[in-house]
């Protein structure tokens, strides 16, 4: 913490119940030995913990604990708790220091990374939220090995679509690392987990707030995020809803450039997990919740399609036509 400039005082620990069984103790055991005082707030774990009451949840724990603006938050978990969590760093006392703690696949490959906070609204997800970026981020690849296999799974949805939007080399590894990456070989998560690290660092220092080329880190947000929304947030992961949204965008993608051969990264994303066969099979609701996307740009939805494997680019004149193959194509064997 002294190396991200920050000095002994009050900090604020967030955690959900999960991680904090795990980690939440010996984490805040070695801040206190350092000479923090620090109040833990634990939070459910789970995609609904980024609301405005949860948020309040900590926002009261930290004033009433007597936090100043030196006071970091410290979040201790996966993508939810960094975003909420984050999001209070940025509100209390118009902005107090922020230091992440990732420990799911999609926090340490993404969501650590980039500076986006933001708790979810009944009208879309992540609609409520600001930029604010960490003053350290301490990724452990080690703390991986607990994460629940259908975490791990929604985790390599993330890795995937870094490799097909910037990183040809990285597509062959995973094609070619499958089984290691699978048994999380140590060796192999580390180099993998760096790779994609680097990458978003890359993409987000070219442009931080997103007002171009950094939306190519949306590839299949558009389509997950509205798959999410039709089931209510808890009824799919976001890496289950990035992956079906991959397979759609690649869809559209084969459709634009016919010359490339996407075939083997379709072969890829077929290897993440499918959504359960219940889930959101109405493609006119589907097609609805897309157009509420704080991505749109005017009444144009903007996408993210790949030119070829490795190399994506920016869209805005996808027709009605095209969104509904994508999701036929994506959602057919449901159908
Ligand atoms: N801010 C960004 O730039 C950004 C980028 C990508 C995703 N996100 C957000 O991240 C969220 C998804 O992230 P997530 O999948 O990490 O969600 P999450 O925080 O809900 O974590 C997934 C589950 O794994 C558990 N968990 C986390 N680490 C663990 C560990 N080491 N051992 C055992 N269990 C562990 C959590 O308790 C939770 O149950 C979404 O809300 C998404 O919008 C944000
Ligand atoms: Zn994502």
């Amino acid at each position: 913490m002294a190396d991200a400039g920050l000095s002994v005082g009050r900090c604020v620990i967030v955690t959900d119940a999960n991680v904090g069984h795990l980690y939440g103790d010996s984490i805040e055991r070695s801040l206190t030995d350092a000479g923090w005082r620090c109040r833990l707030v634990t939070l459910p774990p789970g995609e609904p913990t980024k609301s405005l009451s949860q948020l309040s949840e900590i926002l009261d724990a930290a004033l009433s604990f007597g936090v100043d603006r030196s006071s970091p938050v410290v979040a201790v978990g996966g993508g939810v708790v960094g975003d909420v969590a984050g999001l209070a760093a940025a509100l209390l006392m118009r902005g107090v220091p922020f230091v992440k703690v990732p420990t799911s696949l999609i926090a340490q490959v993404d969501s650590s990374i980039g500076g986006k906070t933001g708790i979810n609204h009944a009208t879309g997800k992540n609609l409520v939220g600001a930029f604010h970026q960490p003053s350290l981020v301490l990724t452990d690849t080690g703390k991986l090995s607990s994460l629940p296999l259908a975490e791990w799974m929604a985790g390599l949805s993330e890795v995937v679509k870094t490799a097909l939007i910037w990183d040809a080399d990285l597509f062959s590894l995973l094609l070619d690392r499958w089984g290691a990456i699978l048994d999380r070989d140590p060796q192999t998560v580390s180099d993998v987990v760096s790779r994609c690290a680097q990458i978003k660092v890359t993409i987000v220092q070219a442009d931080e707030l997103e007002s171009g080329r950094r939306a190519i880190l949306n590839f299949g947000h558009t389509f997950g995020h509205a798959l999410e929304k039709v089931a209510g947030y808890a009824g799919v992961t976001h890496g289950i809803a990035v992956a079906t949204g991959m397979r759609a965008a690649l869809h559209l993608s084969e459709l634009r450039y016919p010359e490339q051969d996407f075939s083997r990264a379709l072969e890829l994303v077929n290897r993440l997990p499918e959504p359960a066969e219940a889930t959101a099979t109405n493609i006119d609701e589907l097609v609805e919740a897309m157009l509420m996307d704080k991505k749109r740009v005017g009444d144009r939805l903007r996408f993210v399609l790949l030119d070829r494997v490795g190399s994506a680019v920016l869209v805005d004149d996808v027709t009605d036509q095209e969104i509904r193959s994508g999701w036929k194509f994506s959602l057919g064997p449901f159908k």
